[in-house]
């Protein structure tokens, strides 16, 4: 038999299927000529076993807590790199030179505003209306507002795209937070870097800048770096299956925005926080929420991971980063890291999460973060998009240079045997 086939025996004819090994040595069976071979599909609700495309963006492998984007290690990038050159190297491929840098800088810089007829969506929302259905609505209008760049065709075109949403995406995330808050809009200062930038049009007040610290700047720095790509998790995959029928990357960004809105994706960090803000309220004790975990009656926020089997190494980074910042900011007292502790030690020392090898994700220490640079819970998954945001275009770049099908699951229907129609007289 060849080492690079599988074989498989339906009604007592076997059949051959090749097998594709990935850079890492991830092995896997190519079924895309299956059902026309043996009438069979294969089902895999949630896609856990199931393979949506050969990519080059980012590694992970779960059983040995390993993350990788283009091969350079989690770890390194929280070390040494920034969130710009950690996007560059996710959408464009390498770690970018100065010069590179400084031209995508300049880019940057030249499109952090937004058109003026766009603020007037803004208006449009209701006080306190959602930041998330905010920023997907306003990115998807984006297509309106450069026509241009809907069908695009070369390098430059591209460049320009992803110049507009990695800048914009932080101006649009503040902005909907002045409006939830009922101030002003502050305009994006040039001078200033991505993430003191972003920290400027939320906190300045017309008669006072605010001027974050290094270490905010680099907590923010580091926290989006965390959150720059996961691979083919639900909001990635939702982003190359509207891409791949062909539209535009604005379009295909907001329904990655409206995918990770969900409290099992990026609502889990906001969610953390009220779990660990309800245990500090005296509302439930740490047994007593364990216990109800146990129950089935509620979920531990920020525990397990459909990839990660034995720790999750965007977690263990965030939460020293999370002492360090609390200890820089002189608020080491903070009761919701203790609490946060206090949950994970009394997690990992109970069978039910052992057994289900449920470790803290990346949410689970991130809003410690997020809240003590003073970014409002319902602001939570905003961050994590405006993090992931380089994740999604270079995944959505990757398909459609792939030239890939469109995605078109099947299914194994369960309805009604077919029947006639019934006049509505006779129902
Ligand atoms: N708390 C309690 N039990 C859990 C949890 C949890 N957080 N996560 C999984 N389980 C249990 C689950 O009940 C099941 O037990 P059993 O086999 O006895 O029925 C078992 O573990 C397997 O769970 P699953 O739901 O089949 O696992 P999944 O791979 O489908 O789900 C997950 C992954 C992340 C959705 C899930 O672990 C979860 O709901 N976690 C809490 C929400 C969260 O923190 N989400 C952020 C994920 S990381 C960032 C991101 O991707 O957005």
């Amino acid at each position: 038999m060849d080492a690079k086939t599988a074989l498989l025996t339906l009604d007592g004819t076997t059949f051959e299927l090749p097998v594709v090994m990935g850079a890492e040595g991830e092995k896997a069976i190519d079924i895309s000529s299956l059902r026309q071979k043996t009438g069979y599909i294969t089902l895999d609700p949630g896609y856990a076993n199931t393979g949506s495309c050969q990519s080059a963006i980012t590694f992970v492998d779960g059983e040995k807590g390993i993350l990788r984007y283009r091969g350079y290690p989690i770890e390194e990038l929280a070390e040494q790199s920034s969130f710009i050159e950690t996007a560059m190297l996710l959408i464009f491929g390498e770690l970018p030179t100065q010069a590179e840098r400084a031209v995508f800088r300049d880019m940057l810089s030249a499109q952090e505003l937004l058109h003026e007829d766009l603020l007037h969506h803004f208006e449009g929302f209701p006080p306190y209306g959602q930041p998330m259905s905010i920023l997907s609505a306003v990115i998807n209008s984006f297509a309106s507002y450069h026509p241009d760049l809907l069908d695009i065709q070369t390098d430059e075109e591209f460049r320009l795209a992803v110049a507009k949403i990695i800048s914009k995406v932080r101006t649009i995330a503040a902005f909907s937070y002045r409006k939830s808050v009922g101030r002003p809009f502050m305009y994006p200062d040039p001078n200033r870097s991505y993430c003191s930038n972003f920290l400027h049009m939320m906190f300045s007040v017309p008669y006072k800048e605010f001027e974050p610290t290094r270490a905010q700047i680099k907590a923010l720095s580091l926290f989006l770096v965390m959150h720059a790509d996961h691979e083919q998790n639900c909001s990635c995959s939702t982003v190359r299956m509207v891409g791949s029928s062909q539209a535009n990357l604005f379009a295909s960004v907001a329904a990655g925005i409206c995918a990770l809105w969900g409290r099992l994706h990026g609502g889990a960090n906001a969610a953390v926080i009220e779990m660990l803000e309800n245990i500090n309220a005296g509302r439930m004790t740490v047994k007593d929420y364990i216990e109800k975990v146990k129950r089935r009656e509620m979920r531990l926020m920020g525990f397990g991971h459909r990839i990660y089997k034995s720790f999750d190494p965007r977690a263990k980074i965030l939460k020293k980063a999370a002492h360090k910042l609390l200890h820089d900011q002189d608020m080491t007292g903070d009761p919701l890291i203790e609490i946060a502790q206090e949950l994970e030690a009394a997690a990992m020392s109970d069978d039910f999460f052992v057994e289900r090898r449920l470790y803290p994700n990346v949410d689970f220490y991130s809003g410690i973060i997020l809240r003590t640079l003073g970014i409002p819970v319902s602001m939570f998954p905003v961050m994590f998009a405006i993090g992931r945001m380089p994740g999604w275009i270079a995944h959505w770049y990757e398909e459609s240079k792939n030239n890939s099908k469109i995605h078109r699951p099947r299914q194994i229907y369960t309805g009604p045997a077919p029947r006639r129609y019934v006049s509505i007289e006779d129902r």
